[in-house]
């Protein structure tokens, strides 16, 4: 099959009814700052545009046209949306709402005494509700932008108004600008123009042949609806083109155990543990399920070392897969990555593999299958590593550790949803679970002490969710401050005070958290869907544990210690080695985009409409029936070298021990789905440098980075550890999709 972007065809469906986003191509200006405006902002270029060169950040998803109201004459104006700087991909609140720096630049506004008894112009913001309306700051007619404060409104207009002074509280001159946010573009879909296309059904599909529908026996079940979201119609119709996958232990050798809570296995210089992988039953949402668990162990066994020491793992693969694992964010010694194909045979059925690792760096870690992981890992094969530095005293004291693995599993009555015997399903936005998870468990529970402080050392183990994390009181929903200390490759140069962890798949976050008082605190994940039938939010709120505090205060009293933000002088005294890099010319530009073709009507047409706006992250599975039927067969997500053009395994770099290079990661907004990616690279550690151009202000080392739709990313990667590594994005199903390639370090020992 020959796969070809559609996007042209998409924009000539949908620019009737999207309005102001058709099918222009405009170049984005040069001559301004990533992070500021141009005050004629770009319409957004379509993948087939970008072949003029790398698609620029997405300026539609982060201006604001201000246009005038009838008193406002000639006046015009754009506002910015810029992303205050946070440890994390994107900065959202609680709720998950992200939040957005105001600034405006306006020009020929008229003199405000003409308009009445007015000296000033002020700027407003409020949600599509037009309540409240909150005021922003004055808006001044002079060259240059007024920065305007934090608005965290999902879908809302942006007011400038001429008003008698400066500190007016509530808004009563006239309007003299407008606009509107871009996620408020987003439009519900025309049920009855989408209608008779549907009737289409997969009708034109070759890929889908042999395929019926309508065939009984297929062995493919609907799965889930999203709660209160309308399913496309047609959408009944269709079924996944790949054969059901049902991974079951042999009825030969008996019932499989029953699953076991994690161990912990510290190891010592030179130590070893036996790793099985294999079958375990376990009970689910009221069932008995079979899944998958190293040693029997969910997640699997926490392997706890200490820096620059060396393990041994004997791997036992007791599962019907050929399978590997891989050492994730270890800068361990090729031979032992663990990527079928590229380092090493996959382990058959009963075979068996011994990994070498060793540990240069401290961070918490984990390691997963790299085998139809789509499969593997969302069956439960993962587990952390937990690398110690060697200085305990690198790490602010704490009363109590806590290592959790977050996951969903996609479940409905029959037990966990069938995957894709010959492709991956869910090759669209990636298999988002129905059951949220904390080590293995719909529910966590923690007793504590009042005004204990709790380090939490977070994984994001799930195959495509992104997580949004707080503590909330129970009663009041209050959020609790949490102090990010570290993340994947070891601490940040500096702590950092937030409200809640953001974790794309793969990616590790550390924080501190002191619960104050007695009573009980809720672990939650709180995210802002869109029901894009309606073209509006949806908030998706799911309580996953509770801390419970209770007892006497623990003898050591250690508030300051968590009141104090420290600098990491190892980490930042490291990174110095690597500043004058920070304004080196980018080596590397990677675009990432989706190729799809013959996909059912319905879903080509539904997904035109959603193009007028992409949310920086798709935080939840709104669309299952359209994301379940796509197969990685169906389409194909690319990473594409710039300047060769090359795609995916194609692409072919060559790096040596020592390079130090700037890799510009564009996320384009053009293309036919634009949604988040989390893009992994093995056995080397990077920086990210800056976000649309604006500088990362919290530098640590990563392996996994979360690249929001329509952004533009550079890292800075250093490559210190030789071999061939793979670069891929970690959402199971695009890594399935094509989203990965392979590059080679020379040299070293
Ligand atoms: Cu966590 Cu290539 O993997
Ligand atoms: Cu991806």
């Amino acid at each position: 099959m020959v796969l070809r972007p559609i996007t042209l065809l998409l924009l000539g469906l949908c620019g009737a009814s999207v309005g102001p986003l058709g099918a222009q191509t405009v170049a984005a200006p040069t001559d301004v700052p990533l992070a500021t405006c141009p005050m004629d902002v770009p319409r957004p270029t379509s993948a087939a545009g970008a072949a003029s060169g790398p698609p620029e950040p997405a300026w539609d998803l982060r201006c604001i046209e201000l246009i005038p109201a009838a008193a406002g004459g000639d006046a015009r104006g754009v506002a910015t949306l810029a992303r205050p700087s946070s440890p994390f991909g994107v900065t959202v609140t609680p709720e998950g709402r992200h939040v957005y720096a105001l600034s405006v630049r306006a020009e020929g506004l008229p003199d405000p005494e003409s308009l009445g008894p007015y000296t000033v112009f002020v700027a407003w913001a409020t949600p599509l509700s037009l309540d409240p309306v909150v005021r922003l700051g004055e808006v001044t007619g002079a060259p240059g932008t007024s920065d305007l404060g934090t608005v965290s409104f999902s879908q809302f207009l942006v007011l400038v108004s001429a008003e008698a002074s400066a500190d007016v509280t509530e808004r009563e001159g006239p309007l003299v600008l407008r606009g509107r946010s871009p996620s408020s573009l987003m439009e519900a879909h025309d049920l009855l123009a989408l209608a008779p296309s549907a009737a289409q059904g997969r009708g034109s599909a070759d890929a889908h042949a042999g395929h019926d529908p309508a065939a009984p026996d297929s062995g493919w079940a609907m799965p889930p609806g999203y709660p209160g979201v309308e399913m496309l119609p047609g959408m009944m119709e269709l079924i996944p083109g790949v054969s059901p996958l049902r991974p079951s232990a042999p009825d030969a050798a008996g019932p499989p155990p029953m699953v076991r809570p994690r161990e912990v296995v510290r190891l010592p210089d030179g130590g070893t543990l036996d790793l099985t992988a294999g079958f375990v039953r376990k009970h689910v949402a009221g069932r008995e399920i079979e899944m998958l668990a190293f040693n029997g162990q969910h997640p699997g066994p926490l392997i706890q070392v200490e820096a620059n020491t060396t393990i041994f793992v004997n791997f036992t693969n007791e599962t019907p897969f050929p399978t590997a694992i891989h050492w994730h964010g270890i800068r361990l010694d090729n031979p032992f990555d663990g990527v079928p194909g590229v380092t090493q045979e996959a382990v058959p059925p009963g075979g068996r593999f011994q990994y070498r690792i060793h540990f240069p760096d401290e961070g918490i870690y984990w390691y997963h299958p790299h085998h139809r992981e789509d499969v593997q890992q969302e069956m439960g094969l993962y587990g952390n590593l937990r690398v110690d530095p060697p200085d305990p005293d690198a790490w602010s004291p704490v009363h109590r550790e806590e290592v959790l693995m977050l996951d969903d599993l996609l479940v409905d009555e029959r037990g966990v949803v069938p995957f894709g015997a010959e492709a991956a399903t869910h090759a669209l936005m990636g298999r988002f679970g129905t059951m949220l998870l904390v080590n293995g468990e719909p529910s966590y529970t923690l007793q504590a002490r009042p005004g204990e402080v709790v380090r939490f050392f977070l994984t994001n183990a799930a195959n495509t969710r992104t997580f949004n994390l707080s503590f909330q009181r129970t009663d009041d929903g209050e959020t609790l401050p949490l102090k990010v200390v570290a993340t994947d490759v070891g601490r940040f140069e500096h702590e950092h005070r937030t409200q809640s962890v953001v974790l794309g798949p793969a990616e590790r976050y550390v924080v501190d958290v002191r619960f104050p008082e007695a009573g009980s605190w809720t672990l939650v994940n709180h995210v802002q869907g869109i029901n894009h039938r309606r073209g509006a939010y949806l908030e998706e709120r799911t309580e996953l544990g509770t801390v419970t505090l209770a007892g006497e205060p623990p003898a050591r009293d250690l508030t300051e210690a968590f009141e104090a933000l420290r600098t990491h002088d190892d980490v930042v005294a490291d990174i110095d080695a690597f500043r004058s890099h920070f304004d080196d010319s980018v080596a590397h530009e990677l675009v990432m985009e989706l190729e799809a073709d013959s996909l059912p009507m319905a879903i080509e047409q539904s997904m035109g409409y959603d193009w007028a706006y992409f949310n920086p992250v798709e935080w939840t599975g709104t669309m299952p029936m359209m994301n379940w039927v796509i197969s990685a067969d169906d389409v194909r997500w690319v990473l594409r070298d710039a300047s060769t053009g090359r795609e995916n395994m194609d692409i072919d770099w060559r790096f040596r021990v020592g390079d130090v290079v700037k890799i510009r990661v564009h996320n384009d907004r053009g293309s036919f789905h634009a949604m988040q990616h989390p893009l992994h690279i093995h056995g080397q550690r990077f920086l990210v440098l800056s976000q649309n151009g604006m500088p990362n202000e919290h530098l640590a080392w990563k392996d996994t980075v979360l690249l929001p739709a329509g952004s533009t990313t550079d890292i800075l990667l250093e490559l210190s550890n030789p071999g061939r590594w793979m670069v891929h994005c970690h959402i199971a199903e695009h890594l399935e999709a094509g989203m990965r390639f392979v590059f080679e370090v020379e040299g070293g020992s």
